[in-house]
């Protein structure tokens, strides 16, 4: 575990009890933005109800969009009252408590001068709020900004602590990073060009997931998981990453992105990293990003002429979500008429090693499915002997464990039973785990954890420069036979169903079928 008595300047690494972290400011660049407001923000107004935030904490918003201070005060705290449901009488709190940390500068990220104001502003800070020269950059801006701002921020000398034996400076970068394997190097290449890889912290919300991050002591802290964790004992394994939201008026950003890219090559693929990882050594930060990063070398490469066999990728049409008609993605405000694009996707992964060899890792994701519901199920290999078969018993469910990252956080186990009555009647049952019954409250949401784990210097549930190339390296190819093959292969389904017939085709050809979620469970 990490050592409190560590100077600033080294990351913290492991520190994931409940610790307060040192006095700092940070930067919002992009706090005009929707991030800044229904994520970022309110996740650190929650830190600093549950008195999670260090005194003299100060937040410094960053955009072109003018507002004075007080102007941008009051948009935070309609924003926090919105996204955290907040009662209407806890507006004096809101700005006794965190309201008068909150600072806002406008200026032009692409302009010298917006920096040395920023630089000024955090001197101020540090003088009158104390905020020790701590400083934690956040870019939440359009990733066209991301390397714009890191330049920037090395010219005005902002990128190094000024004195690195008693404070700390770090940055947090949003996701997309990249858009393929060479954007995600190039970008990779200017950032560590100004910063050192410890003072990175690429952020993938999925990490800071309570049920994501259950995964671990799930696996590392139960004696009776691990030994059967391999090929020997499981048949396979299928996350999926159901929303039943469509693009939400996000139309030109995903026209650019598509599924893969918006969620397979980041969250799908960091879930089924932390799922097939071997125990790390400890759990120090880069010793569990090592282990993270093995599995994702050792995924069998697709080739670009074998596509097919192991990715389908489909389309939303019209149909119905949550009992309302919704339009088809190509009628989405701001995507075109004859878009190409992929909402979903599925892929087959192999990973070649001990662990796992054979056993295939079936990825699905995508918009306007049937339900919200992101679950990954381990599906176990079937008895090797029907003894029941002559009482009229010849099918027997193997067992099935479901983590339910959300919604209804918790785990499910499904077993064999014997239905009472004369006869010999087997069900399947299942013993339940719930977050909110055995810990009577929801889990928080990922923002709050990650935003804290910054401030401590514990980069644990952060990505590392290689596991991002590693994941761009694996979808690489997939996205280049999918620009070649334009409407070839293209498949379509109706808005609220599980997704096309082509995607069950994919997985029944190997004789094996989607688990769908349940959401009841
Ligand atoms: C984001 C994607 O990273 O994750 C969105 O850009 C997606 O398209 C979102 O909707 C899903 O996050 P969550 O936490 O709601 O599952």
């Amino acid at each position: 575990m990490s050592d409190a008595t560590q100077p600033a300047s080294t990351p913290q690494e492991g520190a994931r009890g409940r610790r307060m972290p040192e006095p700092c400011a940070m930067v919002i660049f992009g706090a005009s933005g929707d991030l800044a407001e229904r994520k970022i923000v309110p996740a650190l107004y929650f830190l600093s109800r549950e008195g999670m935030l260090p005194a003299g904490f100060s937040a410094l918003g960053c955009g072109r969009t003018p507002f004075s201070d007080d102007q941008f005060r009051e948009k935070m705290q309609q924003a926090v009252t919105e996204f955290l449901h907040l009662p209407a009488d806890e507006s004096a709190a809101f700005s006794e408590r965190f309201g008068k940390g909150l600072f806002y500068l406008t200026g032009n990220f692409g302009e010298p001068a917006a920096y040395q104001e920023l630089r000024n502003r955090l001197d101020r800070l540090d003088r009158e709020r104390s905020t020790s020269g701590n400083r934690l950059f956040y870019l939440a801006t359009p990733p066209s900004f991301f390397p714009v701002i890191v330049k920037h921020l090395g010219a005005a000398g902002l990128a190094k602590p000024n004195d690195p034996a008693r404070n700390w400076t770090r940055i947090v970068i949003e996701k997309p990073f990249g858009r393929d394997l060479a954007s995600a190097r190039e970008l990779n290449r200017t950032v560590t060009g100004v910063f050192s890889e410890d003072q990175v912290y690429r952020i993938d919300h999925y990490l800071g997931k309570e049920t994501v991050q259950n995964l671990h002591v799930f696996r590392f802290a139960n004696g009776v998981f691990e030994p059967i964790w391999n090929r020997r004992y499981i048949d396979n394994v299928q996350i999926t990453v159901a929303e039943d939201l469509g693009v939400e008026g996000r139309g030109s950003y995903y026209e650019e992105a598509g599924l893969l890219r918006d969620m397979i090559q980041n969250h799908v693929l960091q879930l089924l990293s932390l799922v097939a990882m071997e125990p790390p050594a400890t759990f120090r930060a880069d010793a569990v990003r090592d282990e993270k990063a093995k599995v994702l070398r050792s995924i069998r490469p697709i080739p670009i002429e074998r596509v097919h066999d192991f990715a389908v990728r489909a389309q939303y049409k019209e149909g119905y979500a949550r009992g309302q008609k919704v339009p088809a993605y190509r009628s989405e405000p701001k995507v075109a008429p004859d878009s190409l694009t992929e909402t979903l996707a599925a892929l087959k992964l192999y990973i070649d090693n001990w662990r796992w060899a054979d056993v295939p890792f079936y990825l699905r994701s995508g918009k306007r499915m049937a339900k919200r519901a992101s679950e990954i199920a381990i599906q176990f290999r079937r008895v090797p002997h029907l003894l029941f078969a002559s009482s009229g018993c010849n099918k027997i469910e193997p067992n099935l464990l479901t983590v339910h990252i959300q919604p209804d956080e918790g785990m499910s186990l499904q077993f064999s039973a014997k239905a009472p009555g004369p006869t010999m009647q087997i069900r399947p049952v299942a013993m339940n785990f719930r977050y909110g019954e055995s810990f009577g409250a929801s889990p928080p949401t990922a923002y709050e954890t990650l935003l804290h784990d910054c401030m401590l210097g514990d980069a644990t549930l952060f990505n590392r420069e290689d596991a991002v190339e590693l994941a761009w390296e694996l979808v690489q190819p997939i996205l280049d036979r999918w620009r070649q093959d334009g409407e070839k292969g293209l498949a379509f389904y109706e808005a609220g169903s599980w997704g096309p017939p082509e995607a069950d085709a994919f997985i029944a050809g190997d004789g094996r079928e989607w688990q769908q979620p349940d959401t009841t469970h």
